[in-house]
């Protein structure tokens, strides 16, 4: 069947991206950026003003300018609930949250089923609906169903994973290395290939999947990743007790081509709203399928993850002996650089523990310390890095932030009570602070300090 819609058929389209968080919110911007009509829905008030007004709820580079430059293009437009406008839309995007459920590791999907029981009241029959949140398998399935009977007939949905990093979000979602599709139907595929035209010119691939294969493409994918960061740190608890140096091996295994450089970088693990609840949640799904022990190591991907948090705390307590009133910065608190998202982020549980223990613990981020204030007052927040290490007992870089690589080793010393740092990322130049007097300690590494 041949659906016509005029305004598919002139290369625009008309969208709606449903939740406004950090994946929806880019995804919006990059669709309007795209070219086409966007309406983003929103429920959450406070979030929903601030990016009417062209202010970002977190910290993306390039995002803002972006969605400044879209708002004032009039190809962007906020709202809290469907209408009469939002319901002639050609394609909708389903991107809300789907977090760790509070009293088990598998995904809450209520907020998915809820967004889409909505839209259902509302959708036109020509519509697509284009899945992009993180679901457990099986979700889509369920999904059509009750849309089909609320919107009373055969509901165009499909499932679209989105790959996007923080950080570098809106650059991966206009130039995506592949787009995937799973769907029911072709008219949802000739609509999103439509919409994602003018990525697809450039070459990037468009993947024509099954529903289930899409659905679970996302979770393979972040359980991959997931892995390979474990792997790496795996081997450095192998290599603390044995001489080796965990960032030497990781770079020699990384040159065979088969196993790749990328995600193999040591430290204090992986964090974030993405990978650590995406491994519980696929082994949650998994044992409800009745194959659990296929994803088994999935657990052991995250004991391997959570146990570099314990070795930071166990290394300061090592260093510092009682850490009852003892100063210790961390340098850097989100989950990783160019975010401030605190979701899950290891240098933050490190931070609260070390805190718990009668530490005084002071924190240091470029951009995170007032979402900090908010998720944890206890912690001690510094805007200036002198001051934040003034007095310091011992520093911990917890995020690589680009200006925590560029301190010059010299002039910190001379503020700190102690020159003693551990890089929970591997990426000081361990000579260069040794040659300023520093005790460099650093995880999967055996740095003789002399
Ligand atoms: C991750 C995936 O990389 C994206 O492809 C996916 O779209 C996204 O989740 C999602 O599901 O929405 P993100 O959470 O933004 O993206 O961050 P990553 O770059 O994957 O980093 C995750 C964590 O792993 C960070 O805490 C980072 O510091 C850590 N990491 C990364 C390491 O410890 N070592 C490495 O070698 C790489």
């Amino acid at each position: 069947m041949t659906i016509s819609l005029s305004k598919v058929n002139s290369g625009l389209v008309k969208v709606t991206v449903i939740g406004l968080g950090y994946l929806g919110a880019t995804h919006a911007v990059a669709m309007a950026e795209l070219g086409h009509e966007v309406i983003g829905i929103e429920p959450d008030s406070s979030k929903l003003e601030s990016l009417k007004a062209g202010i970002l709820p977190f910290h993306e580079p390039g995002l803002d300018k972006a969605l400044t430059k879209v708002l004032a293009e009039n190809r962007i437009t906020f709202q809290a609930t469907h209408d009469s406008s939002s319901a002639s839309a050609d394609l909708h995007f389903i991107c809300v949250g789907t977090p760790q459920t509070k009293d088990s590791d598998a995904a809450d999907t209520s907020y998915v089923v809820a967004a889409a029981k909505e839209l259902a009241a509302w959708i036109k029959p020509t519509a697509v609906v284009a899945g992009k949140s993180t679901v457990p398998v099986g979700t889509a399935a369920t999904l059509k169903a009750a849309m089909d009977e609320i919107a009373g007939f055969d509901v165009h949905l499909a499932w679209n994973p989105e790959f996007l990093r923080e950080g570098t979000a809106l650059e991966d979602s206009l130039r995506p290395d592949r787009i995937v599709v799973g769907t029911w139907s072709q008219h949802s595929v000739d609509v999103l290939k439509e919409v994602y035209a003018p990525i697809l010119e450039t070459g990037t691939p468009l993947l024509q999947l099954d529903v289930p294969t899409a659905e679970l493409v996302k979770v393979a994918a972040n359980a991959f990743l997931a892995t390979k960061i474990s792997f790496i740190n795996a081997m450095a608890e192998v290599a603390e007790v044995s001489g080796a140096d965990a960032v030497s091996l990781a770079k020699a295994i990384g040159y065979d081509e088969r196993i790749g450089n990328k995600f193999l970088r040591t430290g204090i693990g992986f964090g974030g709203g993405c990978l650590p609840k995406d491994i519980r949640g696929f082994v949650a799904r998994a044992e409800e399928l009745g194959v659990g022990s296929a994803v088994e190591f999935l657990k052991d991907v995250d004991a391997v993850n959570l146990r570099r948090r314990d070795k930071v705390v166990e290394l300061a307590s090592q260093e510092l002996g009682s850490l009852t009133g003892k100063k210790i910065t961390m340098l850097g608190i989100s989950f990783k650089p160019d975010s401030d998202d605190l979701r899950d982020s290891p240098a933050l549980d490190i931070s609260r523990r070390l805190n718990a223990m009668g530490a005084k613990v002071t924190v240091h981020d470029p951009v995170s310390l007032s979402a900090l204030a908010t998720r944890s007052p206890e912690l001690l927040r510094e805007e200036n890095l002198n001051e934040a290490v003034r007095g310091a007992d011992l520093v911990i870089l917890g995020t690589e932030w680009k200006q925590y690589r560029e301190i010059d080793p010299q002039t910190f010393g001379s503020v700190v009570a102690t020159k003693t740092i551990i890089d929970g990322r591997n990426v000081l130049d361990v000579a260069a602070w040794q040659s300023a007097g520093w005790r460099v300690i650093a995880l999967g590494r055996n740095i003789s300090n002399g």
